[in-house]
């Protein structure tokens, strides 16, 4: 044994045999041996994210097993334990709500308890933020096991029916008359025909790419299909390098540096990854204590093109990416064209070595550098006086929607429009296709009272269908802007994750209807066109209302919680860092 751990304070402590006694009696009963426990061995957090109510990790149930035999291979001890279930498209008001709540609990377990080093199992959208964030604060030796996409969907013929991605493009159908109810339900069960996370590069599978790009699993890892033999394997190979890692006491403050956010910003853009992968990174930044502003996306993140053929940006899903090499190949491309920096990783050696050989298998389904999908693909940032920051992914700006809105000859880029403004989503689904508000294709659709503490939690509610009656004239989108986010399978145009938002002051609390506003991309603005009195005179009125908190977490969480530019962090958290270098009290 190399280094003394930290769960020897535990198990080890000279000074107080009867608290050792007392943890002894409670772990002996269960599956280790006196003098294993006593042995001086790492002991390994499986730290569990899949439950019933968390079907897409579910997968991990399993692959715990793999990582266990991992562990005991290398020498390890590992203890599988719970984190709060954070599962996006069940739980209400957001899961966004929950990512800060899941963060704060494994913070406590991993603290608390004798863990030595922690297999991090993700997959559905926050769990993965959620899961770094407290590894970051922590500090203890970490590996990230993601669960993997499920297999491709099918309906009717198509054999890439993506998960979320199908929601959107059926409902406009559906709103237009040209499927039923009972088709719509199908077509978005047959998108996940297997176990694990969403298929399409939505917010998983951007949080596990990115995780990957971090430097924080081993490659190749994020992209392995969760029923893939190869997840299997994945999942033993895990196990087996958090003991190295644990020996070696390589630290997520190691490998979480500034270049490796640079990195992760540049694959996002390459991926065509979600809006979200935004007010997430950012937080993994602030609790690892790493400086990340809104406006690296722009300088490091927009002018990279995009690689990946998957929806909802492309064609392809999660089988395809795999099979034709999956993240590292994509890096490989980066790595090539001089956009990636050399980092320490977990596999023990640097993302440049880790890279080697991984060139694309399938250029139908990721790009090479020269040739790819689309130019300048990441988000462009921001600001006006509506918000100071907010991001728009331009990836995903159909042909169709420039020709309408972006390409007025001599004025490319800018865009004038009347402001429809919604207070919260229920608002919008009263009044979308009230004929009072008169929407035509010229209409700029604002949603308020959605962020961090509006909602509470942040909602993926800004990606707004237009109303019935455009859809059937074949206005598949209009401009959207909120102060929520938007799922990253949408394939909307929307100026999203306004910060501040309308409920602390924000502009957007002071636009009213009928008010114009101007886009200008090539600029980074979005103004209202009211003058500065009538702006001012609007401030009488305060703010606009936002439903009272239902939970005592609710409550908590708007006393404490940042706006997304800055990740959506508890406040009072981010001051905890490296927290692993004190022992908890007994
Ligand atoms: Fe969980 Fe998409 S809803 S991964
Ligand atoms: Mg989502």
């Amino acid at each position: 044994m190399t280094r003394r751990f930290r769960s020897r304070e535990w198990f080890d402590d000279p000074h107080r045999p009867d608290q050792v006694a007392l943890y002894m009696e409670k772990y002996l009963g269960w599956r280790y041996s006196y003098e294993e426990l006593r042995s001086g061995k790492p002991i390994i957090g499986i730290a569990q994210t899949g439950s019933d109510l968390s079907p897409c990790n579910r997968v991990h149930i399993q692959l715990a097993d793999r990582v266990r035999e991992g562990i005991r291979e290398a020498g390890g001890i590992p203890l599988e334990f719970p984190v709060h279930p954070i599962q996006e498209t069940g739980k209400r008001p957001t899961a966004a709500l929950d990512r800060n709540l899941a963060y704060m609990g494994l913070v406590e377990t991993l603290y608390g308890y004798p863990i030595d080093a922690v297999v991090l199992t993700t997959g559905c959208d926050k769990t993965t933020p959620a899961c770094l964030m407290a590894a970051a604060t922590v500090d203890i030796p970490a590996i990230v096991l993601s669960g993997g996409p499920s297999l491709d969907g099918y309906f009717e013929g198509d054999d890439l029916v993506g998960a979320g991605t199908i929601v959107w493009r059926m409902r406009r159908k559906l709103a237009r008359g040209e499927i039923t109810e009972e088709q719509f339900f199908r077509a978005c069960a047959g998108s996940v025909p297997s176990m694990g996370h969403c298929n399409t590069m939505g917010t998983a599978s951007t949080m596990n790419g990115l995780a990957e790009a971090l430097g924080m699993s081993l490659t190749g890892c994020a992209a392995i299909p969760a029923p893939y033999a190869d997840r299997s394997t994945m999942a033993y190979q895990t196990g087996l390098r958090i003991v190295g890692l644990a020996h070696e006491d390589v630290k997520p403050s190691d490998v979480l540096t500034r270049d490796a956010f640079l990195n992760a910003i540049a694959t996002n853009s390459a991926l065509g990854g979600s809006t979200n992968a935004q007010p997430h990174l950012q937080a993994i930044a602030a609790h690892v204590g790493v400086e990340l502003k809104p406006s690296d996306w722009q300088l490091y993140g927009h002018d990279v093109p995009l690689l990946v053929n998957m929806q909802p940006a492309g064609k392809y899903l999660g089988e395809g990416f795999y099979r034709a090499g999956g993240v590292p190949s994509v890096m490989y491309e980066l790595r090539e064209a001089g956009l990636l920096r050399d980092t320490l990783t977990v596999t023990g050696k640097t993302m440049f070595a880790n890279l080697d050989g991984r060139e694309a298998e399938n250029r139908e389904v990721i790009f090479p550098f020269e040739t790819p999908l689309s130019e300048k693909a990441g988000f462009v940032v921001m600001t006006g006086n509506l918000f100071d920051t907010a991001i728009m992914k331009t990836s995903v700006i159909s042909p169709e929607f420039r020709a309408r809105y972006l390409s007025t000859p001599g004025n490319e880029g800018v865009y004038e429009g009347r402001a429809i403004v919604f207070d919260g989503s229920e608002d919008y689904h009263d009044r979308i296709n009230d004929p009072a508000l008169n929407i035509d294709d010229s209409c700029i659709l604002v949603i308020r009272g959605c962020g961090p503490v509006g909602w509470p939690g942040s909602a993926e509610v800004v990606n707004m269908q237009p109303p019935d009656a455009l859809l059937r004239q074949g206005i598949t989108s209009l401009p959207t802007i909120g102060d929520g986010r938007q799922s990253g399978t949408a394939d909307s145009p929307s100026i999203l994750n306004a910060s501040p938002e309308a409920a602390i002051g924000g502009g957007l609390a002071w636009l009213r209807t009928d008010d114009i506003i101007r886009i200008d991309l090539n600029k980074g603005r979005c103004d209202a066109l009211v003058d500065e009195a009538t702006w001012e005179a609007r401030k009488a009125d305060g703010l606009p209302a936002i439903p009272a908190s239902q939970t005592p977490w609710q409550e908590l969480a708007r006393q404490t919680v940042g706006q997304l530019a800055q990740g959506g962090c508890m406040d009072l958290a981010v001051k905890y860092q490296k927290i692993s270098n004190t022992v908890p009290r007994h």
